[in-house]
């Protein structure tokens, strides 16, 4: 099958290669969301999430978990609006970044040959990710034959179209970011011996001079293409801040790229299909991942690519969205459908770094706080437009006063036998809770603070389903959180442990508020899902809620107060299996490893 997307960006990327993009006056429209907007694909419709791929340099840390866990939680909401159909439909990346000049003198600083740091790094990152849930459902190495392959194929793609030159290249390299700067974006620092040496003025990291004869990729023709898409897809880049930075970043001059580097220099990467004395730039090599995963060149890519979404952080969004669309363009594909971008973890205000030994081991973080515990507390405080900080106080705050007393204490309050000795999920009475209050009758007991929980968690599925796709992930659990306090007001307001089951009067008020208040929870839980996927499915099936119950078609909330008939209404809950989320122990240290090398 092949999309209609992909033929366009096709027919462009010829018109490209044939020098005529840049003069067309109307030309097809690239990956644009069409009418329904990106809010509302349909469910059945595929996607196909990637994560950046992750260098092997050094361990993982908990910025990096911060990433696949965005694109997990992404994809797991996105699994859950047509369970089945949805998971089928839904593709996964993650994976590791292995060549390149960052990678082989990393290995040649710890006395190792590169393809056993990789090796050992790799595993690190699969563990971890496995560890965390994340349901990704490729993991990619770029030492895989299968994508060697799949980069020579593209590098021959560009080439075929005219779109390769070798040429001098003369500047600055900056080998841990992997790459070249102009002047301008170097300054100066003192050395260890005291004395000015050349950094990165963005990320502080050293510079070299470099001067080469390599394969250089004619960029320069691509500004105007670029432009045209951001300004028909205004979305292709969320949040908006970051769209408009890469506008603004095509105001400027935008020279050719170097993709190549002498082998002689760099041996450790993929050699230039050809030309054994060159070897690809690595930041082409990792981008063509995201094609390799979907099979690129076979056919089966073709139907996957159209639905890409990549989730990057905000130092790479130069690479993702005017290197990587000008190369998809240049090889005759469409740009990414869309490129969510966060911003970074701080650790107690100051940027994570080796030489600060202050890298938080994220391993230890899902030991102490539970895997669902820390996933709630990164996707919950990580905000997408600006840095947030880590500091272990602020996790257990979170964690206790949001999972264990707010939710937990809300299914406790409404499950406990003391409360609910049949075990049952209650009638709802709708005299007690009529749909139009001004209609109430004498046995009507809900008042104006009661309807308005019940259009605040209503509303709530769409609310988090809007969050989502502008990837403002916390803002979704903000409003989770703030109907489970408005739901706790509810139950403490009617305190129905002052009401009793023997009571002609009180037994139908109490039955419609432990209804209430379990419905609410049934939709939290069902909301929580992609975030905290075992503790919701520890409240799911507290509350009786089956696996095919539980994806997004199926919630309408309250039927019974809609005058529908309610499938959950006398049925027995599930087994009592403990606290949902046990607050955590504050009298012992916080002990989260910090990794000192
Ligand atoms: N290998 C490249 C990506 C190639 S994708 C084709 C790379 N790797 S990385 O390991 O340095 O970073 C991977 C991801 O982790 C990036 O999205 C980056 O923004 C993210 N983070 C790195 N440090 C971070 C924090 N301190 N906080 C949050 N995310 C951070 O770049």
């Amino acid at each position: 099958m092949v999309f209609p997307r992909v033929c366009a960006a096709r027919r462009l990327g010829r018109a490209v290669a044939r020098g005529l993009s840049l003069r067309e006056p109307s030309r097809p429209r690239l990956c644009s969301s069409g009418p329904r907007g990106a809010r509302d694909e349909a469910p059945e419709a595929r996607a196909y999430f990637t994560t950046p791929i992750f260098y092997v340099n050094a361990a993982p840390h908990i910025g990096h978990l911060y990433s696949a866990l965005l694109a997990d939680a992404l994809c797991r909401h996105r699994r859950l609006r047509a369970p089945g159909a949805a998971a089928a439909a839904t593709r996964f990346s993650t994976g590791t970044d292995e060549h390149g000049l960052k990678i082989q003198q990393a290995a040649a600083a710890a006395g190792l040959p590169p393809a056993e740091l990789c090796d050992r790094v790799s595993a690190q990152f699969r563990r971890l990710f496995r560890d965390a849930g994340v349901s990704s459902t490729d993991f990619i190495r770029t030492t895989e034959a299968r994508h060697r392959a799949a980069v020579q194929h593209f590098w021959a793609a560009l080439r075929a179209r005219g779109l390769l030159y070798k040429g001098l290249y003369e500047g600055w390299y900056c080998a841990s970011d992997e790459c070249f700067l102009p002047e301008a974006k170097v300054s100066r620092q003192p050395g260890p011996a005291g004395d000015p040496c050349p950094v990165s003025a963005e990320s502080g990291h050293p510079v070299c001079w470099t001067k080469e004869e390599n394969y250089i990729f004619r960029l320069s023709r691509f500004r105007e293409p670029l432009r045209r898409w951001l300004r028909d897809n205004p979305q292709a880049i969320t949040p908006e801040p970051f769209q408009r930075k890469v506008l603004q970043w095509l105001e400027e001059d935008l020279p050719d790229l170097s993709v190549s580097r002498k082998s002689s220099h760099l041996h450790w990467g993929i050699p230039v299909p050809g030309d054994d004395s060159q070897t690809i730039y690595v930041w082409l090599d990792a981008l063509v991942n995201y094609l390799t995963v979907v099979g690129y060149p076979g056919a089966e890519f073709e139907s996957w690519w159209p639905t890409t979404s990549h989730v990057i952080g905000k130092d790479i969004l130069k690479f993702h969205a005017i290197y990587w669309p000008a190369l998809l363009l240049g090889a005759g594909l469409s740009p990414p459908h869309r490129i969510y971008v966060h911003s970074h973890w701080t650790v107690r205000g100051q940027k994570m770094s080796k030489s600060l030994g202050n890298v938080v081991d994220p391993s230890s973080c899902l030991d102490r706080y539970t895997v669902d515990g820390f996933r709630y507390f990164l996707l919950r405080q990580g905000v997408p437009n600006w840095d947030c900080d880590y500091y272990e106080e602020k996790v257990v705050k979170l964690l206790d006063s949001e999972l264990a007393d707010a939710l937990g204490g809300l299914l406790n309050r409404c499950t406990a036998q003391r409360m609910n000795p049949s075990g049952t999920y209650p009638a709802f009475c709708a005299t007690c809770f009529p749909r139009e209050p001004g209609l109430a009758g004498p046995s009507a007991r809900a008042g104006a603070e009661d309807y308005a929980l019940v259009s605040a968690v209503a509303a709530l599925p769409r609310q988090v389903a809007d969050n989502y796709a502008d990837f403002q992930i916390y803002k979704a659990l903000e409003a989770v959180s703030s109907c489970v306090r408005q739901t706790n007001g509810f139950v403490q307001r009617h305190a129905p442990w002052k009401l009793s089951w023997e009571s002609p009067v009180d037994a139908p008020w109490l039955g419609t508020v432990l209804h209430v208040a379990l419905e609410c929870l049934r939709i939290f839980g069902t909301l929580l899902q992609p975030v905290t996927p075992s503790l919701a499915d520890k409240l799911l099936s507290r509350l009786g809620v089956s696996a095919t119950e539980r994806g997004l078609g199926e919630l309408a909330f309250l039927p019974r107060f809609y005058g529908h008939p309610c499938p959950f209404e006398g049925r027995k809950l599930g087994p009592e299996t403990g606290l949902l989320f046990p607050r955590l122990d504050q009298s012992r240290a916080c002990l989260v490893k910090v990794h000192r090398t």
